[in-house]
């Protein structure tokens, strides 16, 4: 969801701003991702280099978060979505935290959609710690060598349970992939678009997916 601080810099805004119209933006492809019957929507709201960002920015980003979760709630249970964050929880602040353990817990039995929310995200994060999880296991002799497979792999990644992506849509124009999902992403197809994310619309989503539907996947075979 990338071009906020742009969008709000191009009106003379604060970047909260462009932020806040972001979450807009989250709301209408939520929504969209429903009407299509998509089932796993995972958006990255806060990435592991975000920490880095001014302190004002973050605490405004968390603040955010918070009222979309508040306001989401019950919205979610009732259009039977699961909410699942993946990253390292445990780095944000006890109100966010907080409320995403009530609504996972709330929602977890729903399966309409899956809403993922990469909060405090890293992919080399992800990897590192399921490496050190496998040799963990290695070591006290619950694994062999022998038994690390892709397939194993993967099942200590925060995404254990969620299929990769089909699609991958990054906003703002920009052709970088930002430490996201790298291990799951191995045949995403990627759609990139020139709008900043406050500007990505149900409309932008369907031109995406349209996108999506023309190309012709592989998966490396003929
Ligand atoms: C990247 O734009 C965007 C973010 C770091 C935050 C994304 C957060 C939201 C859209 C709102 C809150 C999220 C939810 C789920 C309600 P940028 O700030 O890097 O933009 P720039 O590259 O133009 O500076």
């Amino acid at each position: 969801m990338d071009g906020n601080g742009r969008w709000a810099k191009e009106r003379g805004l604060p970047r909260a701003e462009g932020h806040r119209a972001g979450a807009d933006s989250v709301r209408e492809v939520m929504d969209a991702c429903k009407e299509l019957g998509v089932k796993y929507l995972t958006l990255y709201a806060f990435s592991s280099e975000n920490w880095n960002r001014p302190e004002a920015e973050i605490e405004a980003l968390m603040a955010l978060l918070d009222r979309f979760l508040d306001e989401k709630a019950e919205e979610l249970d009732k259009q039977n979505v699961r909410l699942q964050a993946i990253g390292q929880i445990d780095r944000l602040p006890a109100s966010t935290r907080e409320r995403l353990t009530r609504i996972q817990e709330h929602t977890k039995g729903n399966d309409s959609m899956t809403l993922v929310l990469a909060l405090s995200y890293g992919a080399r994060e992800e990897i590192t710690a399921a490496a050190r999880s496998i040799a963990e296991a290695a070591i006290a002799g619950t694994i062999s060598p022998e038994e690390i497979t892709p397939e194993l792999f993967a099942r200590h990644l925060y995404t254990a349970d969620i299929p990769d992506p089909d699609l991958l849509i990054r906003t703002s124009g920009e052709m970088r992939i930002s430490n996201f999902l790298l291990w799951q992403i191995s045949y995403s197809e990627i759609v990139i678009v020139k709008k900043m994310w406050p500007d990505f619309r149900q409309g932008d989503l369907f031109a995406a997916v349209e996108e999506y539907k023309r190309r012709h996947r592989r998966f490396g075979a003929l």
